[in-house]
């Protein structure tokens, strides 16, 4: 076991189970049902409490594999906080290395935002109050040690995180019934069942992939759903593969949510990318009561499209030799009722387009994992590079040092370019509005509000800040494929 799992595992009070037992029982298990988180509503202000523990999850049958979470041993609960009201968290650290807690897509100030600076040493505290005034939605929370984010969110120390608002209405809402979270990874096991890693090599390139996909903890489960319309939340929690997601059947879903909220009105797909750190909300009939499988297709994202070669990693068994591969299934209750019966034209509480106006300057950002290739090389055919080299604007992530001051309350433009490989850019406190791509214009009312848009080639963003953050607690943009912003794709910045 590498020094690093060691770490974070130790005093977790897991044990090592007897290699020959669990050898035999190292085959995926498939089709266990649809882990539904259980939810903390984090509304009231007497301090929820979320613990970091160590723990054991049994993905594979017969074998337990260490893992950490918050309050539970794999990936925390779902929480609840409702618009307009303050949610006082108690966030604890029961491991032996120290974490921070992020919520991902929250409009909070610096302070609270649990970024690389808020660090939690092991055994203390913070108690964060978290002002909700946002658009209702799907977000979500994570560890963001500076250059431990990979590992803490790979091991499990993350979670789904929902803002209810009062202004939404006419959508499915039964919890675990018809409004399924569903939080997608993917993992690799070793041959004891052992969570099995690496951020070293080609692994840093391309950012870690396994090939087997979990759904809440789960190998490629089932949900059972009842036969008319669900809503499905999905965030893609995987550190670097990105998922083309579409059913078996080829059967149409309606988008009606992205990162910052709901549509305007629901759009129709039949395929959706969803890169890390982004977030869907989807409406599906099941009407039909048919049995569906929900597939992805493979992650063709790899330095130079793959001319590196040898670099893709380990992919999931497909499912019918094109590579495309399962990500869970759905079979329908037939005793089961659905809360609605029909396709809403319009959505009640959708996320306004932002009066952005006329943007005041523009900035320029540069993806690059150039330095890093080069880093590697030097010490061998791409052995090392671990230590960083990863870079925006030509520097990596320096905890001392402010790449931007930003203006509060004034609308920029970003200019978010990528060489070699696509990353998912993300932006903390705040959703912005892409407004163009290579490809061209983008309309808002299939977009949405975004905080973590796909960066292939060339993205223009609109955003705005109106909370501060000071040099000591600074705001964070950086690449969502964990492995990247560990090894410096990442900037911080001042809001005042
Ligand atoms: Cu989801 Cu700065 O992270
Ligand atoms: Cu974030
Ligand atoms: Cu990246």
């Amino acid at each position: 076991m590498d020094v690093a799992r060691r770490t974070l595992l130790r005093g977790s009070g897991a044990a090592l189970a007897a290699p020959a037992l669990l050898r035999r029982a190292v085959a995926a298990q498939a089709g266990a049902p649809l882990p539904i988180p259980p939810v903390v509503d984090a509304d009231g202000t007497g301090g929820t409490l979320l613990e970091a523990i160590g723990g054991e999850h049994e993905f594979l049958a017969g074998s337990r594999t260490r893992v950490v979470g918050f309050n539970q041993p794999f990936l925390g609960p779902v929480l609840r906080m409702r618009r307009g009201h303050s949610a006082r968290l108690q966030v604890r650290n029961r491991l032996r290395e120290p974490i921070t807690v992020h919520w991902h897509g929250l409009h909070v100030p610096g302070e609270v935002d649990g970024g690389p600076h808020s660090v939690i040493e092991p055994g203390a505290s913070w108690t964060p109050t978290l002002e909700i005034d946002q658009p209702g939605g799907t977000y979500w929370y994570h560890s963001h040690m500076h250059r431990r984010t990979a590992e803490h969110v790979y091991w499990g120390l993350a979670g789904m995180l929902i803002v209810d608002d009062p202004a939404q209405s006419g959508l499915p809402s039964r919890y675990g019934v018809d409004d399924l979270p569903l939080v997608i990874q993917d993992r690799a096991f070793d041959a004891r069942g052992d969570l099995a890693y690496s951020k070293r090599g080609p692994s840093l390139m391309t950012g870690f992939r396994g090939d087997r996909i979990l759904v809440n903890g789960a190998i490629e489960p089932v949900a059972t759903v009842p036969p008319g319309w669900v809503r499905l939340r999905l965030l893609n929690g995987s550190n670097a593969r990105i998922y083309t997601l579409f059913f078996d059947d080829e059967r149409e879903f309606h988008q009606i949510g992205t990162d910052g909220g709901l549509l305007p009105r629901p759009v129709s797909r039949r395929r959706l990318v969803l890169a890390p750190g982004e977030r869907a909300e989807w409406l599906v009939d099941f009407s039909d009561r048919g049995p569906t499988r929900l597939l992805s297709l493979p992650d063709r994202n790899l330095p130079m499209g793959g001319m590196m070669g040898g670099m893709s990693g380990a992919e999931p068994p497909s499912v019918n030799g094109d590579g495309a591969f399962g990500v869970m299934q759905f079979r329908v209750d037939g005793q089961a009722s659905a809360t609605i019966t029909a396709l809403p034209a319009s959505i009640a509480g959708a996320a306004p387009l932002p009066d952005f106006g006329e943007p005041v300057r523009r900035r320029r950002f540069e993806l690059d994992i150039h330095g890093a290739m080069m880093g590697g090389m030097g010490r061998g055919m791409m052995g090392g590079g671990a230590g960083g080299g990863m870079t925006i604007n030509g520097r990596s992530m320096d905890m001392g040092h402010i790449n931007e001051r930003v203006p509060l309350g004034q609308t920029e433009l970003w200019e978010v370019r990528s060489a070699m490989m696509a990353h998912p850019f993300h932006v903390h406190a705040t959703s912005f509005q892409v407004i163009r791509t290579s490809a061209g214009p983008v309309d808002f009312a299939e977009a949405g509000l975004k905080d973590t848009v796909l960066v292939d080639d060339r993205v223009e963003l609109l955003v705005r800040f109106r909370h501060r953050a000071d040099e000591r607690r600074p705001f964070m943009y950086h690449c969502h494929i964990l492995e990247h912003e560990d090894a410096g794709m990442m900037g911080q910045f001042t809001v005042g």
